[in-house]
């Protein structure tokens, strides 16, 4: 059991948070609401303190013989801040403590974790953007928003992530501790592609995108700024992360070019199809009561193969996955060796093992010779094991300042080794 507090800040999406304090609390965690006073416009104080089963206060007037402001910074293993309004992340970044929330972030010396939800012009304007930037610069994780409907009719980047999405990051960001991935970029493939054969009908695989998602998620969790470029996944956004979204193995080999050039590790979990249809037809194919006729393939581009050859080797990590219905290692190490990837997370598939499936297991195979079991578990367990492989192989230091360019770092680091 972990304590927990619970920031609320004076947003809408106040609403959501509920469902992620009946989360925690049903995963065994204590957890302390502490609302902005304005933030009980939108919650009541009868509500938090019902789910929470905790005495909810705002201010640093009540109970000041229990100094509540210093006790509850210093006791929790996690402040989570959802929805973290832009008023509220000035505040924090300016190191105000007007109330009992900013009071206690000030205090805090566990992770801190802030999702943001606000309408997409506050997200963008510079002053949120840099108050975004100094509060990353100082360890704590700001997700980015998801993006869609936003309170009105309109929609863009700024809606709370779900709450379920969220309570996987709380979990994560109890499990590791401060973020380790801070400042990093990391690109992750998730899902299945589809090859069209005409316009109702493809070839296409299982994949649900569940493991990437969690690969995601955990990064997110960790600090890492990250984009998931997601062929035909039907869950919600991972918190935190960009999506960009594609069909075909050609359309992800596109993307992925393009958002690996300023990445730190690429991760390739997709199920990319090795062939598509020679043909596309316009038109719907008919029976014409003719005999079938065999389909034409041709080969796609090994988008894993490719990145890995691409790449500056200091410069960037390369993951693939390699999904076998026969666990055969030996094999794996020559796909490893083919593909040039600096890990290869060999998983069992098939006889309801893998896809869809919400548990995973894995060998990690490094191509520095090592071999990683993972034993069965959630996906999100095998995500945060995944990153920790790569954390170990990071080889620049996480840049104190997240908002200094990769490229100068490197530069930087660079002259001092050399
Ligand atoms: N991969 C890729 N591009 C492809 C095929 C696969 O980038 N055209 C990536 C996958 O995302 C995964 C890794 O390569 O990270 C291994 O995929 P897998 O299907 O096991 O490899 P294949 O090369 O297709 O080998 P096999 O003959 O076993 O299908």
């Amino acid at each position: 059991m972990a304590r927990v507090v619970l920031g609320v800040g004076a947003g809408i999406a106040a609403y959501k948070a509920c469902e992620l304090l009946r989360l925690l609390r049903e995963a065994g965690h204590q957890v302390r609401v502490v609302p902005t006073p304005d933030a009980l416009r939108f919650v009541g104080e009868p509500t938090w303190a019902a789910l929470s089963g905790e005495p909810v206060t705002t201010d640093v007037w009540a109970g000041v013989s229990e100094v509540p402001h210093i006790r509850l910074g210093q006791s929790a293993d996690l402040v989570m801040v959802a929805p973290a309004t832009a008023d509220l992340l000035a505040r924090a970044a300016a190191g105000m403590a007007s109330d009992l929330l900013t009071a206690t972030l000030l205090t805090a010396r566990c992770p801190v974790v802030y999702a943001p939800a606000m309408h997409t012009e506050m997200w963008e304007h510079p002053a949120t953007v840099a108050n975004v930037s100094l509060l990353r610069s100082r360890g704590a994780v700001v997700l980015d928003p998801a993006v869609g409907r936003l309170t009105g009719a309109d929609s863009g980047a700024g809606r709370l992530p779900e709450p379920q999405e969220l309570f996987g990051v709380a979990v994560t960001a109890l499990r590791r501790g401060q973020p380790d991935l801070a400042g990093r970029r990391v690109v992750v493939s998730a899902g299945g592609t589809r090859e069209e054969l005409d316009p109702v009908r493809f070839l296409g695989n299982w994949s649900t995108g569940r493991q990437g998602y969690a690969l995601a998620r955990s990064a997110a969790a960790r600090g890492a700024d990250v984009t998931v470029v997601a062929a035909n996944v039907e869950l919600a956004d991972p918190a935190g992360s960009r999506v960009r979204r594609v069909v075909s193995a050609r359309d992800m080999h596109a993307v992925m070019l393009a958002e690996a050039a300023a990445a730190d590790v690429i991760v390739m979990t997709a199920a990319v199809a090795d062939f598509r249809p020679a043909a596309r037809s316009d038109s719907k194919i008919k029976k014409d009561g003719r005999p079938p006729e065999p389909i034409r393939l041709t080969e796609n581009p090994d988008i894993l193969a490719e990145l890995s050859a691409r790449r500056a080797p200091d410069d960037q990590i390369v993951v693939g996955f390699a999904a076998e219905t026969e666990a055969d290692v030996d094999a794996a190490r020559g796909k490893l060796a083919r593909k040039g990837c600096d890990l290869l997370v060999v998983n069992p598939v098939g006889n309801g093992r893998g896809f869809g499936s919400s548990e995973n297991e894995a060998v990690v195979l490094g191509a520095d010779g090592t071999s990683t079991p993972i034993p069965r578990g959630s996906k999100e367990a095998l995500a945060d094991a995944v990153w920790d492989l790569v954390a170990a192989r990071l080889k620049l230091p996480a840049p104190a300042l997240s908002w200094y360019p990769a490229a100068v770092i490197r530069h930087v680091a660079g002259l001092l080794s050399g």
